[in-house]
């Protein structure tokens, strides 16, 4: 437990009167210290300011942490990397939900519950029709998922602690239901219901790729594809989408209306996105050959071409996600027998990137999204539905994170300052007035 008690502080010297103001340093568990800005207006009436919040740490968190120079992820302790070859996602939501991972009898609990959850009240098929069959997936999924408060008005209390565990529950096992539902949608076929006796993993495959006339086989390297993917996707400390989720649920807005929230904010090609768009990006590119052209336009701050599934806010080293998603790719594609060119184009277009000084002095690397659209492609989704399946995964670190903030006795509604720019005050002039 890390408290805001401190010895250490560092000292702010206004230069224009002299005033020195001292502010605390908190320490975590890991990681850099923090300055305590908390007083910072009341002492010396300045704000700061970091507009995209590059040196701000907006929360205490338990949950994830991330070292990006050594490219480290742990979610409550256990590496990314161990959890991808050892856990199963549903192991892994219950780690980030509750703090550890569950025990025998907790886990039989914790997926009777979740299993349970699986189906949507009737009603909510309806909410599909309203859409165009080619509408894009992440439009439906953001309301879709933001109607779902009005079924639930048993569970919206985010005071009551059971409450707000139910309401955890259901988005952790309702949302894999909406997305295959947005998916076979778009395909003109029926909703396939969610079947008991199948993992997390095996349920969302068979709700995606099932169809009523015949038995639907689950691939288990397929199944444990996904799990894997899913595991790899389900948080990543104080990301875009999440500190969306945290800011609406610090107004108390129901976590379903958070979650909504984090799903428009996941669905930028910047963030969530960047599955869909590598993909477009490699079949842009075509062939090795044009690899030196598109790395020169992404170099060119006149061109909005950027080299997709490369770079990262936090990760100056390799995303380890990455390398993990890379090996899954290996083994999806020899174990389906496909040879997708664009894994060949993919590997030249790193190898190239990662020898260019402009790429390797930026320190960027591939990121989680650079191979996970060539292993869902292979699996058969359309690149549509990268950022739902991204969602669908996310959905889980949301909600833990949702709830950490909900139950931090400190916690207020979040609202930044801003450094103003505009004009001065000035006296109304009447429209025959004006020039
Ligand atoms: C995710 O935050 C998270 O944790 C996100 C995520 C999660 O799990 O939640 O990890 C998931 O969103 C991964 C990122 C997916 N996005 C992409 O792959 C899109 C392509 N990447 C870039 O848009 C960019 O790298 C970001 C958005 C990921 C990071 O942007 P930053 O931190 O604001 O970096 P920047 O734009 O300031 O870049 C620094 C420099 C700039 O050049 P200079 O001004 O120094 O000359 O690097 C350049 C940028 O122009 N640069 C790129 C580039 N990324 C950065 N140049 C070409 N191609 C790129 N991809």
């Amino acid at each position: 437990m890390t408290s805001d008690a401190t010895t250490k502080t560092f000292t702010l010297t206004n230069d224009q009167t002299g005033e020195s103001t001292k502010l605390n340093v908190l320490d975590g568990a890991e990681g850099p210290p923090v300055i305590d800005v908390r007083s910072m207006y009341a002492d010396t009436g300045h704000f700061t300011f970091d507009p995209s919040f590059s040196s701000t740490g907006s929360c205490k968190s338990r949950i994830t942490y991330i070292d990006g120079e050594k490219g480290i992820l742990l979610h409550r302790g256990y590496s990314i990397e161990e959890l991808a070859e050892k856990s199963t996602f549903l192991e892994v939501a219950h780690l980030l939900l509750n703090g550890d991972l569950p025990n025998k009898n907790q886990f039989e609990n914790f997926k009777h519950d979740i299993t349970y959850h699986t189906m949507v009240h009737e009603q909510i098929n309806y909410f599909y029709r309203g859409f165009r069959r080619d509408a894009h997936p992440m439009a439906v999924m953001c309301g879709v998922v933001g109607g779902l408060s009005s079924f639930y008005h048993d569970s919206l209390d985010i005071w009551d602690p059971e409450q707000r565990e139910i309401s955890a529950h259901r988005l952790i096992a309702k949302i894999p239901t909406l997305a295959a539902m947005s998916y076979k949608y778009s395909l003109g076929q029926p909703f396939m219901y969610p079947r008991n006796d199948l993992s997390f993993a095996e349920n969302f495959l068979y709700m995606c790729f099932g169809l009523p006339p015949e038995p639907y086989v689950v691939n288990p390297v397929l199944a444990n594809a996904m799990d894997k993917i899913l595991i790899l996707h389900a948080d990543h400390e104080q990301n875009a989408s999440t500190s969306t989720v945290r800011l609406a649920g610090s107004s108390q807005a129901n976590p379903f209306a958070c979650i909504s929230a984090g799903i428009a904010s996941l669905w930028g090609p910047a963030h969530g996105g960047a599955n869909q768009a590598v993909l477009e990006m490699l079949d842009e590119i075509g062939h090795k050959d044009n690899i030196p052209e598109y790395l020169e336009r992404a170099k060119n701050k006149d061109d909005p071409f950027r080299l997709m599934g490369f770079g990262h806010r936090v990760y100056k080293n390799f995303d380890p996600r990455a390398g993990v998603l890379k090996k899954a790719c290996d083994e999806v594609l020899e174990d389906l027998g496909i040879n997708d060119p664009r894994l060949e184009l993919a590997m030249e277009l790193e190898r190239i990137a990662l020898e260019d000084p402009y790429f390797v002095d930026r320190k960027l690397f591939p990121n989680v999204d650079f191979y996970s659209g060539i292993i869902l492609k292979a699996m058969g989704f359309p690149t549509s539905m990268f950022t739902v399946l991204f969602a669908v995964a996310r959905t889980v670190g949301w909600v833990s994170q949702w709830k950490e903030m909900i139950e931090e006795p400190s916690h207020r509604i979040g609202r930044p300052r801003q450094l103003y720019i505009g004009a001065e005050k000035r006296p109304y002039v009447p429209i025959n007035k004006r020039k």
